[in-house]
Order: C-alpha cells, then sequence, then structure tokens
C-alpha cells in the first residue's frame, strides 16, 4: 500500500496535478501548489460540494469572509489559549515531535503485534480458524491487549487533564525512542501554539498581531447575525463558505494530507437549542451520502465517533476514507453547542442573539458544523480513482478513474492525423463543444499514446476525427472506463457529454 501512495505522489507531480511548492528552491515543508489538472479537479470539487449545499438547500447560503480577522476573534473563540500541540525534543538528533503522535504510534504498534499473531494462527489453522476465539484466549495476544489499553487508558487520562509531564512521563516508560537517532534523551514536554501570525499596520502607529485564521468557520460565526437579518433566513439556517486556513503543523506527512496551508468547505448550522443532536445526527447521514455518492464504493467510508471532544463541542464525529494509509479522517461533523456565538457576545460586548418569530422569544442558537478539508478530500478521490489495469495484449495502463464530473478534462478531440482537412475539422467540434465543457485538442503522437495521456489525467470521453468523419459527420466516441469505441454523430455529441459529466 505504501508503493501505491508513493506511485500515486509521482502520478500527481508528472500528470500536473500537485507540484511541491517552490521546488527550484528546494520545496516549503507541507505546502503544495496545484498544477493544471489540479486545480480543475479542485475547482470540481468545490463546486460539487457548494452546489450541494447552498444550491440545493434553501435554508443554506454562502459567504466568502476575509482570511484576516480581528485579533480578539481567536482569544474569544479559544484558540489563542488552546490550539496548541504538545511537542518533545529528542536531545540527540535535535528533532521535534508531537508527544501526542509518539504515544499514538507506540499504541499502535501494539494493534500490530496482536494482528501478526491474528495473521500467523489463521495461516497455520486455515479454515477451521475462529479469529473471536483466538483473539480473546491466545495467551500473547491478551498480554498485547492488557498493555494496549493500559496505555490508551494513561494517555487519554494525560490528554484530557492537559497533563504534559505525564505524556513525557508515559514516553520514558514505554521506551519510545527517536526515528531518527534511535534514543530515549527526551526533553520536556511543551505546548505549541498552531496560529501563524503576522503583523498590521505600520510599527510607528503601533502595529497589531494578526492571525492566519487556523479555520474558516469563525468568519461565519460573527457574520450569522449580518446574514440573518439581511437574507431574512428563519432558524434553522445555514451559512456556507469556501476558503484557506493556516496551520503551523509539526508533524507535516503524508503529502497533501496534512499541510499547513489548506483549505476547508465549512458549513455552519444554526438550530433552536435543544434540537442540536437530532440535527448532528441528519447532518451525519446527509453528508455520508454525499461521499457516497461520488461511487468509489461504499466500503471506503466509516464514522469514527469522538470519545474525546473539542472545548466547544458535545458532540462529534469523523467520515473516514480508506486512503492508501488506512482509515483517515476526512471530514469532521460537530454539535459546537453555542459555544462560539456565546463567546463572541462576550468578547464583543454585542448581543448577537437570534429573535425567534415564532416564540417570540430571543436566543443564542446552537451550531451544527461540517467541516471537509478540499485537499483531503482531493486526496481520497485521487487515490481511490488511481487504477493500474492489465490489459489483453499484455501492457499495463494507468487509469484515473474519476467520476466525470470532478475530472479536470471532460472531452479529448483528436484528429486521426494532421492532414486532409481532419485537424480543421477537429477544431471546429471543439469550438462548438468548447462552451459546455472543458475540452482539450490533442493531435500529437499515435491515437494510442494519446488515449493513454488522456486515461492518465482521467478523461472519461475521447473523440476520434478520421477521414469518414469529413463524410458522415460522425465520429468515434471512446469510452475511459471500458475503452469500448461507439460512432455517434457530431451533433449528438454536446446531449451524450453534458449529460454524463454534468455535476
Ligand atoms: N472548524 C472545525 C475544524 O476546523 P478540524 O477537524 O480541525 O475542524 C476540519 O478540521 C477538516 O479540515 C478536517 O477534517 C480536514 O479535512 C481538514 N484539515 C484540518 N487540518 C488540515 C491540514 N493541516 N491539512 C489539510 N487538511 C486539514
Amino acid at each position: 500500500q505504501e508503493d501505491v501512495f508513493k506511485k500515486l505522489v509521482s502520478h500527481c507531480k508528472e500528470y500536473g496535478f500537485v507540484f511541491p511548492s517552490s521546488e527550484i528552491y528546494d520545496g516549503l515543508g507541507a505546502v503544495y501548489d496545484y498544477g493544471q489538472n489540479g486545480v480543475e479537479l479542485k475547482n470540481n470539487i468545490k463546486q460539487y460540494w457548494w452546489q450541494s449545499m447552498v444550491l440545493l438547500h434553501e435554508n443554506i447560503v454562502g459567504i466568502d469572509s476575509a482570511i484576516f480577522m480581528h485579533p480578539t476573534i481567536w482569544k474569544a473563540s479559544g484558540h489563542v489559549d488552546a490550539f496548541n500541540d504538545p511537542l518533545i525534543d529528542n536531545r540527540d538528533s535535535k528533532k521535534r515531535y508531537r508527544a501526542d503522535v509518539l504515544i499514538e504510534d507506540q499504541i499502535a504498534k501494539y494493534d500490530e503485534k496482536i494482528n501478526k499473531e491474528v495473521a500467523k494462527a489463521a495461516k497455520k489453522f486455515g479454515d477451521a480458524f475462529d479469529e473471536q476465539q483466538f483473539r480473546s484466549t491466545n495467551v500473547r495476544v491478551l498480554e498485547h491487549q492488557a498493555k494496549r489499553d493500559a496505555l490508551h487508558e494513561r494517555y487519554s487520562k494525560a490528554m484530557n487533564a492537559n497533563d504534559l509531564n505525564e505524556l513525557r512521563q508515559i514516553i520514558l516508560d514505554e521506551e519510545i525512542v527517536c526515528p531518527i537517532s534511535g534514543t530515549k534523551n527526551w526533553t520536556e514536554v511543551r505546548q505549541f501554539n498552531l496560529m501563524f501570525s503576522t503583523e498590521m499596520g505600520s510599527t510607528a502607529d503601533g502595529a497589531m498581531k494578526v492571525y492566519l485564521r487556523p479555520e474558516t468557520a469563525q468568519g461565519i460565526f460573527v457574520n450569522y447575525l449580518n446574514v440573518q437579518k439581511t437574507g431574512r433566513m428563519k432558524i434553522p439556517f445555514g451559512i456556507a463558505q469556501i476558503g484557506k486556513a493556516f496551520r503551523n503543523e509539526i508533524v507535516a506527512r503524508q503529502f497533501i494530507f496534512r499541510m499547513r496551508e489548506f483549505e476547508q468547505m465549512e458549513m455552519q448550522f444554526f438550530v433552536k437549542p435543544g434540537t442540536e443532536l437530532d440535527w448532528f445526527k441528519k447532518w451525519k447521514e446527509i453528508r455520508l451520502k454525499w461521499h457516497k455518492a461520488l461511487g468509489f464504493g461504499d466500503d471506503h467510508y466509516r464514522y469514527h465517533d469522538h470519545e474525546k471532544l473539542a472545548h466547544y463541542a458535545n458532540a462529534a464525529t469523523d467520515i473516514e476514507f480508506l486512503m492508501p494509509f488506512g482509515f483517515k479522517e476526512v471530514e469532521g461533523i460537530h454539535s459546537r453547542t453555542n459555544f462560539d456565538l456565546s463567546q463572541h457576545e462576550k468578547f464583543s460586548g454585542k448581543s448577537i442573539k437570534y429573535f425567534d418569530p415564532e416564540i417570540n422569544e430571543s436566543y443564542t442558537p446552537y451550531v451544527i458544523e461540517t467541516s471537509i478539508g478540499v485537499d483531503r478530500m482531493f486526496l481520497s478521490v485521487m487515490s481511490a480513482a488511481y487504477c493500474e489495469e492489465k490489459l489483453e495484449n499484455g501492457e499495463t495502463r494507468v487509469v484515473l478513474k474519476l467520476p466525470a464530473a470532478l475530472a479536470p478534462v471532460k472531452l479529448a478531440v483528436m484528429p486521426l492525423v494532421k492532414k486532409d482537412g481532419l485537424p480543421e475539422k477537429a477544431r471546429e467540434i471543439m469550438n462548438d463543444l468548447k462552451f459546455h465543457f472543458h475540452c482539450q485538442y490533442d493531435e500529437k503522437d499515435s491515437i494510442g499514446k494519446r488515449y493513454r495521456r488522456q486515461d492518465a489525467i482521467g478523461t472519461p470521453y475521447c473523440i476520434t476525427i478520421d477521414h469518414q468523419t469529413l463524410e458522415d459527420n460522425c465520429v468515434t466516441l471512446r469510452n475511459r472506463d471500458t475503452m469500448e469505441q461507439e460512432r455517434v454523430a457530431i451533433s449528438e455529441l454536446n446531449n451524450i457529454i453534458a449529460d454524463k459529466v454534468s455535476i
């Protein structure tokens, strides 16, 4: 699976999807640029989300708030004081790690040991193997399990109590070594705030420290009453936003899974107090359905309900996706109570209560949030779509089986040869169709090579213009997935393709 992931990363680069930022200067950690195909796929993902949220829900509207906001907002939201990672340094390698990640990796090691025992026994006993019974009776498995559970409990307690000394003690007791130096020479654990900051205004006037937003949500909270009043929205209603967020992530690995500059698609849904858990349940279902509608297979998704809740939440779940490196969070659905709005009332001194005409009362709404990372969604789509197929002639083709609606290019237009008026005819067709969907003209190399290039970027359809086209006004339409070809009239192309590639 690691191998698949490596191939995917190089495919993303080779075909203009994702490049490391500032590459000619040796890159910048956990920052990436999207290339010519990447930006199209990313835009299509955003459009797919925006349409399902804002166009299909009459009670959800969009906004686009600024990245810079008044710094007190981050005090009120709790980010200045509590948006921290516990960090620990190894004295020999001088490398910095997240203490919680080191411990979680250690917990995963016990799981690995257990799985190894199970796999070994399954191989030995074959069909007669009863996994359940083996797990509950095998001495070695029980030993690993007991150690794992004890560690998990100790770790959860330390995290909940924010006990940094205890986190360090766990690392020492478990004899966790630095992956670089291989030594156990650890420093104290310190809290490290994840927000980037900069200065606004000139220093002579007294510059103000401002933050790059670590989530887009706060821009919605501080605007919710503006939108409610000007849009005459009635509770329950939602506000959606797509925009950049920034976090100074320390464990920056796994390509675009964890970035320092990334994009979020968030929707805050404002509800009457007391109804929030029903809405939480509804949004959980709606969001999973949205993911599944892409057709990658239901087995690629699962919920992960949180035991440990953030300071603002009374329920939270993740939608996880099966990435090449296991099930990972793609989207979070949180019941954020009235925490944020109440805090903004307190810190701003302004009343931002909602007047409910149905009960003639004012109250601070409760909020359900759905929050998904565009880049993580991008990675999940790419990893599910990436496919190496053995062909009948023994060759292998790499094909991105992207849902047609998300594909960067919808149609490739190819004259069979570069003469006899075929390029002119191909251009004529393209000039008509390019107003309806993204087309790409390609006349270089053999038809076979051109098909492979389009397969590799996930183009769902190719048409070939040949000599017969000049006589019968028909072209050959090739389907990416089945590789089947059919003869269709040029006048029919728009109908056939637009129908299949629309979101
Ligand atoms: N407003 C709530 C919020 O920001 P979160 O769970 O911290 O919640 C939501 O983030 C989503 O944003 C995640 O599920 C993930 O898809 C994406 N995300 C968070 N940090 C990220 C990072 N460093 N790089 C890429 N995506 C990230």
